[in-house]
């Protein structure tokens, strides 16, 4: 069996001789938030299942293709779909793409999701820029073996999001009127949403949203060095008097709805940088 480290080298190796393409800037779109895709000068689409050693996306939602093209005047590299931990892939082999796209080049990651607030502050359909990060998932991508030419055995995450990127995207916001807020976001494994007093503990915890998916990517990132953004749309409030019934149709209806400003925000941002 192959090497983890082989395996990316494998991979990245097939991505450049299919589609001869250097990115600069890697995107995680998360569920309901595949629209920005419309914005991309598209070059090259590979579906997931085309790539050797990716994992298949089984989400509803999720379409599952790697989109080489141009946004903002950036090269990008996009993944329409991403994998979660509920659908019982290991953390290592929903944070591959993570590691492909370092070694195609990728300098910065952005991801986007959607969440549930629990910071009573929150309204349904905001957009928030994720400022730190709570892992309550029950594992982490760095279990294991550690390849030093990855990253080091012990990964600094002082700063999981990028200051100075933040700070960018929160003037951009202020210059194109789109309401932001900015929270700590924690992942939890799913699938099911949070109880009523799982929600209190995750405020009680110091989160302002919780979700699925983004903390194992941006975990396996910052062992690489590369700087993150993330945007998290919120889909339904975990604030007790606001909790409702929530399903997966709401949670895609409420991120399509704020998915167009969230594009135009990541677009500005991506030509700014
Ligand atoms: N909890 C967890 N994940 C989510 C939620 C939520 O309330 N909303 C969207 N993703």
């Amino acid at each position: 069996m192959l090497e983890m480290i082989e395996k990316i080298k494998a991979t990245t190796e097939f991505i450049q001789k299919s589609v001869n393409f250097k990115p600069e800037i890697g995107i995680i779109l998360g569920t309901g938030l595949g629209g920005l895709v419309n914005e991309i000068d598209i070059k090259h689409v590979m579906p997931y299942e085309t790539i050797p050693n990716f994992p298949v996306s089984t989400v509803e939602g999720h379409s599952g293709k790697l989109i080489f093209g141009i946004l903002g005047g950036k090269n990008i590299i996009a993944m329409q779909g991403r994998f979660h931990y509920y659908e019982g892939y290991t953390m290592k082999e929903l944070t591959f793409p993570v590691r492909v796209m370092k070694y195609l080049g990728i300098e910065k990651l952005f991801l986007s999701n959607a969440s549930g607030g629990v910071n009573p502050d929150f309204e349904i359909g905001d957009i928030m820029i994720i400022n730190d990060q709570i892992n309550l998932l029950p594992d982490n991508p760095l279990m294991g073996k550690n390849y030093p030419e990855l990253g080091p055995r012990f990964p600094d995450m002082s700063e999981p999001y990028d200051k100075g990127i933040i700070k960018t995207a929160i003037e951009t916001a202020k210059r194109l009127g789109i309401k932001c807020q900015t929270g700590i976001y924690a992942a939890v494994s799913g699938p099911c949403f949070e109880t009523p007093a799982e929600y209190v503990r995750m405020r009680n915890s110091g989160c302002d949203a919780v979700g699925m998916s983004t903390v194992p990517e941006v975990i396996v990132a910052r062992h690489m060095s590369i700087p993150c953004f993330a945007i998290s749309i919120i889909t339904d409030l975990g604030v007790p008097g606001k909790i409702v019934e929530v399903s997966h149709a709401d949670v895609i209806k409420v991120a399509n709805e704020a998915e167009k400003k969230m594009t135009v925000l990541l677009r500005e941002l991506i030509s700014s940088l």
